[in-house]
C-alpha cells in the first residue's frame, strides 16, 4: 500500500503529480483560456455581490489560504483575510453578508475549521469548502464545495494535499477574476497553461531528492533552521518550516526576508541553516540582499531558486532550481524540495516519519 515507498509521506510527494492532475481535471477549458467549476456554476453577479474573502483554516491548510489569499487578490482584486480557525471563531468578527468564507481543510473534519465556518455563516457570509474528503462535515456544511482530488492522505504531515488545495485555490481565483473582469486573458492563459503542466514540472523537481537527502544528513543535526521568503515565499517558508518542525523535531522558524533584521537576526550565526526562497522575480533582488544579510553573519544557505535566475547561486552554499514558471505557479513547484527535505531530516533523527509525536490525522476535538 505504499507503492514500494519506505514512508507514506515519500509515497504522497511522489503522488504530487497525480494529485496535481487529479485536480485541476476538468477545471480548465480546452483551448485553456478559461478556468472552469460546473459544480459553482457561478455568474459575475455572484462575484459582484463579494465585498471581501475571508479564508479559515488550521495548519497546513492555514499556509494554503495564505497563498490562495495572494492568488485572490492579485487576480480578482477582492480584499482576503485569512485566519486560523481557532483564532477566528472568538474573535467577534467582522462578518456579513458581502462575506465569502472560503474553509480549507483537507480532511473535511477538523473541529475548530468547522466551528468557524458555523459562525461565518451565522453571521451571514456565503461559503464554501475547499476539501479532499467526500461527504466529509466540512463539505456538508458550506453552500458549495470544491473538491481536491489527493486520494486518502496517511501519512499525518500533509504534503499533497497541501499542493491541490494551491491548485485548486489557484484556480477559484483565475474563475474569479475572469468574472470579474478584473483578469487579463493573456495572463489567466498563461496560469492555466502553467497549471497543466504542473505534473510533469514536479517530476522533474524529484531529481533534487539525492541532494535534499545530502542537506539533511549535513545539517539534520543542528538545533534550528531559518526558512525565509518574501511575498508568496514568505508563505512557502511557513509550510517548509512547519513541515520541519512537525516531522524531525528541528526548530525551525520561518521569516519574511524583509523582517529578519527586525526581529530575530542576532540568532543568525555560523553554520546555523538558513532556506531561503528566491522564485518571486519582483522581489528577487530584494531577496538577494536578505540573503547577503545571512551570509554576512556566516550561515549555511540553501537557496531555492528558478532555472535561469543564475544570479542566486553566487551568494548561497547550495542552490536548488525549480523549473521555470509563472510565478503564481512557483509555489507549488518550491514546496517540493522543502518536503523532502523535512523527511530526510526525520530519517536523519530517526524520528518516526509517519506518526510524529503528539499529533493527529484529523484533529477533531477543539
Ligand atoms: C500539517 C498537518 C496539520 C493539518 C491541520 C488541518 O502537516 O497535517 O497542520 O494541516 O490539522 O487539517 P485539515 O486540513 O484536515 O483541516
Amino acid at each position: 500500500e505504499k507503492g514500494g515507498y519506505e514512508h507514506f509521506m515519500l509515497k504522497e510527494i511522489h503522488d504530487q503529480p497525480k494529485a496535481v492532475r487529479d485536480t485541476f481535471g476538468t477545471h480548465i477549458s480546452e483551448d485553456m483560456s478559461q478556468a472552469l467549476f460546473s459544480e459553482l456554476n457561478w455568474e459575475a453577479s455572484d462575484v459582484d455581490s463579494i465585498k471581501n474573502i475571508l479564508i479559515v483554516a488550521c495548519g497546513t491548510a492555514y499556509h494554503a489560504g495564505l497563498v490562495t489569499k495572494k492568488y485572490i487578490e492579485s487576480l480578482a482584486r477582492i480584499p482576503v483575510n485569512v485566519e486560523i480557525a481557532s483564532e477566528y471563531r472568538y474573535s467577534n468578527p467582522l462578518t456579513d453578508s458581502s462575506t465569502l468564507c472560503i474553509v480549507i481543510s483537507q480532511s473535511g473534519e477538523t473541529s475548530d475549521t468547522l466551528a468557524a465556518l458555523k459562525e461565518a455563516k451565522r453571521l451571514g457570509a456565503r461559503s464554501l469548502a475547499i476539501t479532499n474528503v467526500v461527504g466529509s462535515s466540512i463539505s456538508r456544511e458550506a453552500d458549495q464545495t470544491v473538491y481536491t482530488w489527493a486520494g486518502p492522505e496517511i501519512s499525518v504531515a500533509s504534503t499533497k494535499a497541501y499542493t491541490t488545495q494551491l491548485v485548486a485555490g489557484l484556480l477559484f481565483a483565475v474563475y474569479l477574476g475572469q468574472l470579474n473582469g478584473k483578469l487579463d486573458a493573456a495572463l489567466a492563459k498563461d496560469i492555466l497553461i502553467g497549471i497543466h503542466e504542473l505534473p510533469e514540472l514536479i517530476h522533474t523537481i524529484f531529481e533534487v531528492d539525492e541532494d535534499m537527502k545530502a542537506f539533511a544528513k549535513h545539517y539534520g543535526f543542528k538545533t534550528d533552521a531559518f526558512f525565509l521568503g518574501r511575498s508568496i515565499d514568505y508563505a512557502v517558508a511557513m509550510e517548509g518550516a512547519l513541515k520541519l518542525k512537525e516531522i524531525s523535531y528541528i526548530h525551525a522558524e520561518a521569516y519574511a526576508g524583509g523582517e529578519l533584521k527586525h526581529g530575530t537576526l542576532a540568532l543568525i550565526e555560523e553554520g546555523v541553516p538558513v532556506i531561503a526562497l528566491a522564485t518571486q522575480e519582483d522581489v528577487f533582488d530584494k531577496m538577494i540582499s536578505n540573503i547577503r544579510e545571512v551570509k554576512a553573519r556566516e550561515a549555511v544557505v540553501i537557496g531555492i531558486g528558478m532555472k535561469g535566475d543564475e544570479e542566486i547561486a553566487k551568494h548561497v552554499d547550495h542552490t536548488i532550481y525549480i523549473p521555470r514558471a509563472n510565478k503564481f505557479i512557483a509555489p507549488i513547484l518550491a514546496v517540493v524540495p522543502l518536503q523532502l527535505l523535512a523527511y530526510y531530516a526525520a530519517i536523519t533523527r530517526g524520528a518516526d516519519v509517519d506518526k510524529p509525536r503528539n499529533l493527529a490525522k484529523s484533529v477533531t476535538v477543539e
